[in-house]
């Protein structure tokens, strides 16, 4: 049984958050099924439900359809069942307080409206690419249960007049009418300031026209916006948010714990972690775990069962003689 499930079926059981119980239970009779702990996993579903049929333990979320352009033609977000935990990611500590506090604060935000306190609903994520911003927002949505609704940028910046606002108004409508985890993933498309003469009108307009739906964003759902080039941001965007994050790139020790835990689900007899995450340092998460999965995959394609330090060496060399 995943250390994981049991650390959020304890954390949900302190919470007394029986959304997460279930799910946290739900997620280990699905483990135990898929190791073919048959017995098991009907008498842990049992438990729970009182009935040892295959039910979801957990109601399938109710995924909406999407907003859809004025033509109806393109859908402006992408809506999808979050599936990555927090438990996925490696962080610095600091990092994972701010993000586990805004997913329990999110919990208790009926508390925080009636104390008069003002909540936390509109936060930047910023920092390079490949360093968990879109995987943290897609954690949180799966801590507090809801579903992720990825704002699709490139189908909103539209090339006729004024309707990249109207594209923005259907989108902050949209979510007014019900409780997501908005996400306006890589940002700065929207945000940033072109040189282009002619564009700059109305680059303008989009910029203060987002700025207004910001400020006068209420309602359940939390909002986060990611972006990899913070200093293309309009200075005014700042503040409007509630909280900004910032996703560094992975430390040495970082990439040993990724690398390790990459490496688990193989034999790797004889392959040296810390000089692999030495040679790592600077890169991105998304770097180091992509060293894992091409040493995994040249030892398959050259039929051995374990990976030897050769194998991390190539995919090291890879790694390094490409940009991130
Ligand atoms: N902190 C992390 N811990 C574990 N895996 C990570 C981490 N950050 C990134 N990854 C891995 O790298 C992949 C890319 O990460 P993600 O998309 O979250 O990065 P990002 O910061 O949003 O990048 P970008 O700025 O390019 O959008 C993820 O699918 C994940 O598997
Ligand atoms: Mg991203």
């Amino acid at each position: 049984m995943a250390g994981r499930e049991l650390k959020a079926l304890f954390r949900a059981y302190r919470e007394g958050d029986e959304l997460a119980f279930r799910r946290a239970a739900q997620e280990i009779v699905e483990e135990e099924e898929a190791k073919n702990h048959l017995a098991l996993a009907r008498d842990l579903r049992s438990l729970i439900t009182g009935s040892s049929s295959p039910l979801a333990i957990v109601p399938e979320m109710a995924l909406p359809d999407p907003p859809m352009d004025r033509e109806g033609e393109w859908p402006l977000a992408q809506v999808r069942r979050p599936e990555k935990h927090f438990e996925d990611l490696v962080l610095n500590g600091k990092l994972v307080d701010q993000l586990q506090t805004l997913a329990d604060e999110y919990r208790r935000w009926e508390e925080i409206d009636r104390r008069g306190i003002p909540r936390r609903q509109r936060i930047l994520f910023h920092g390079p690419p490949g360093c968990g911003k879109t995987s943290a927002a897609e954690a949180i949505a799966n801590e507090i249960g809801l579903p992720l609704v990825v704002v699709r940028i490139d189908a909103v910046v539209s090339s006729y007049l004024g309707e990249t606002a109207s594209n923005l108004h259907r989108i902050f409508d949209f979510v007014g009418k019900g409780s997501w985890v908005l996400l306006f993933d890589e940002f700065d498309a929207l945000g940033k300031a072109r040189d282009d003469a002619t564009e700059h009108g109305e680059v303008k307009r989009v910029i203060t026209a987002f700025l207004q739906m910001l400020d006068a964003f209420r309602g359940p759902s939390l909002l986060i916006a990611a972006t990899n080039h913070d200093h293309l941001l309009d200075p005014a965007l700042w503040r409007r948010f509630d909280d900004v994050l910032e996703f560094p790139r992975a430390t040495v020790h970082q990439s040993r714990k990724l690398l390790r835990r990459r490496l688990r689900a193989v034999h790797h007899p004889g392959v040296d972690i810390d000089a692999s995450a030495a040679r790592l340092k600077g890169k991105p998460h998304a770097a180091v775990e992509k060293v894992a999965w091409d040493a995994i995959r040249f030892s398959v394609l050259d039929d051995r069962a374990a990976v030897e330090q050769g194998d991390l060496d190539r995919a090291i060399d890879q790694a390094l003689a490409r940009p991130w």
